[in-house]
């Protein structure tokens, strides 16, 4: 029980990036079932994209939206954060996997949303493999400034999902909403009316 109270947080966050995996067994059950290149196996295809590019993007979201809700609200919790932004890189790195099944890796590099979305992935390798405390009490300073590459990592992701012509704009609303909440005159009025 102690457990849970103490770590409510992070494991609500693990259990949400899990769950959507059940659809996405069944849509890889029916492609396997069917074959890649039926029908049914096509339209699974699609909706794995749909899935997984859809829980990256959103996860990728929540993370860059953690410091202006500390603004706004007071509230944070640096390993709920971490767990986010594992959550993020590991979604995103199923989409590309998928990519790389149904359609091959070097198509990656024949349209230039693909390779927004690629370099977005390569960002994400090193904020994942540094998204715990131990890499954060190593690198300390250096921690923060190689974490900051994640606001590089969504405008690339928002521009590979702006091409491909989907639902793009919430996400850039919520984001640049952030951005404005961050800039020092905004932050320092905010955290006035909070402490006040
Ligand atoms: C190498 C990297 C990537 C490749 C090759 C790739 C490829 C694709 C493909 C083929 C689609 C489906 C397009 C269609 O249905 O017409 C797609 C959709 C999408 N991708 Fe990516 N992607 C990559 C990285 C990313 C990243 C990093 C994110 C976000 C963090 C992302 C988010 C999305 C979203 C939200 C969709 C739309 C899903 C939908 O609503 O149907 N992708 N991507």
């Amino acid at each position: 029980m102690k457990f849970i109270k103490k770590n409510y947080g992070w494991l609500i966050v693990t259990i949400l990036a899990i769950l959507p995996l059940i659809p996405l067994s069944n849509m890889l059950n029916t492609v396997l079932v069917n074959g890649i290149t039926s029908t049914e196996g096509e339209n699974a295809i699609g909706m794995l994209y749909h899935i997984s590019g859809e829980f990256a993007i959103r996860w990728m979201t929540a993370v860059l939206t953690c410091t202006p809700f500390f603004i706004l609200f007071g509230v944070n919790n640096l390993f709920v954060r971490q767990a986010m932004g594992i959550t993020t890189a590991v979604w995103s790195f199923l989409h590309f996997i998928i990519f790389i099944w149904a359609d091959g890796f070097l198509e990656t590099f024949t349209q230039v949303n693909y390779v927004a979305g690629f370099i977005a992935v390569l960002i994400l390798i090193p904020l994942f493999f540094t998204s715990n405390r131990k890499s954060m009490k190593k690198m300390k300073m250096n921690w923060k400034k190689l974490q900051s590459y994640a606001y590089l990592a969504i405008i690339l992701s928002l521009l590979h999902i702006a091409i491909l012509e989907k639902t793009y704009l919430i996400y850039a609303i919520i984001v640049g909403l952030g951005f404005i909440i961050r800039i020092p005159i905004v932050k320092n009025r905010f955290l006035i009316i909070r402490t006040k």
